[in-house]
């Protein structure tokens, strides 16, 4: 098992207003500036048609939302992995519940991402499908279960046991892939619970994206985290 990295926040813009256009990059430099003062590693994944104004403004990882499992050539409307690396995305979420994938296209755009240099965040909402998804050797593994999504009602909180089985099953499969979680967190009692847990960190959106103080938010989120430093 890999020595304990540091907890990580991704953060996903979704296609939420509040992270589009302007604020996308408004956004970003206010979860870098949390992120530096608290020594927290914090990321952001915008729209596609954000991340190169994002990534041109923070040093904080910017993360791709999907790329498909495509090569170069004619795929119109696809979303080719060196194009969002030009862009200056240095990871991408693969398979988010909301941008789902069939497991062989998991596994080829997994491969298309680290032929690149992309970090990879491949998304499961079982225990199972995060032990299949570990299978396909990406960095990382993010479990969000569906029906918390949005919700407000923390995956940490509402169902450890999702994430206490994940963490086993995963680790049984891949001891070299880290854990992130999802789904409801909004509080930093909530990435607490998630981190006690056993995971490496947490995947969020509308708890913070949402927030009429988004900075207020992950600042409690990584007061949490370095609670367990
Ligand atoms: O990718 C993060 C996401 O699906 C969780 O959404 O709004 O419950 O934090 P939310």
């Amino acid at each position: 098992m890999p020595s304990q990295p540091e907890p990580f926040l991704l953060i996903n813009f979704k296609t939420y207003l509040e992270a589009t256009g302007k604020k996308a990059v408004e956004l970003a430099l206010k979860m870098e500036k949390v992120g530096n003062e608290t020594g927290v590693t914090v990321g952001v994944a915008p729209q596609f048609c954000d991340i190169a104004q994002v990534a041109a403004n923070v040093k904080i990882p910017v993360f791709a939302q999907h790329i498909d499992a495509i090569t170069p050539g004619a795929f119109t409307g696809h979303v080719l992995a060196e194009s969002v690396s030009a862009a200056g995305a240095t990871g991408t979420l693969i398979n988010h519940s909301e941008r789902n994938l069939r497991l062989p296209e998991i596994e080829r755009a997994v491969q298309r991402a680290r032929e690149v240099g992309l970090t990879t965040v491949v998304c499961a909402g079982t225990a199972r499908l995060g032990a299949a998804a570990a299978l396909c050797e990406p960095d990382t593994v993010a479990i969000e279960p569906p029906d918390l999504i949005g919700t407000g009602r923390a995956v940490s909180k509402e169902n450890p046991e999702i994430l206490t089985d994940s963490v086993k099953r995963i680790r049984n499969v891949n001891s070299r892939v880290t854990i992130l979680c999802g789904a409801g967190i909004s509080t930093g009692e909530d990435v607490y619970a998630a981190l006690k847990l056993g995971t490496n960190g947490i995947l969020v959106a509308s708890g913070v994206v949402k927030a009429p103080k988004p900075e207020a938010v992950l600042l409690d989120f990584c007061n949490a985290v370095r609670r367990l430093a």
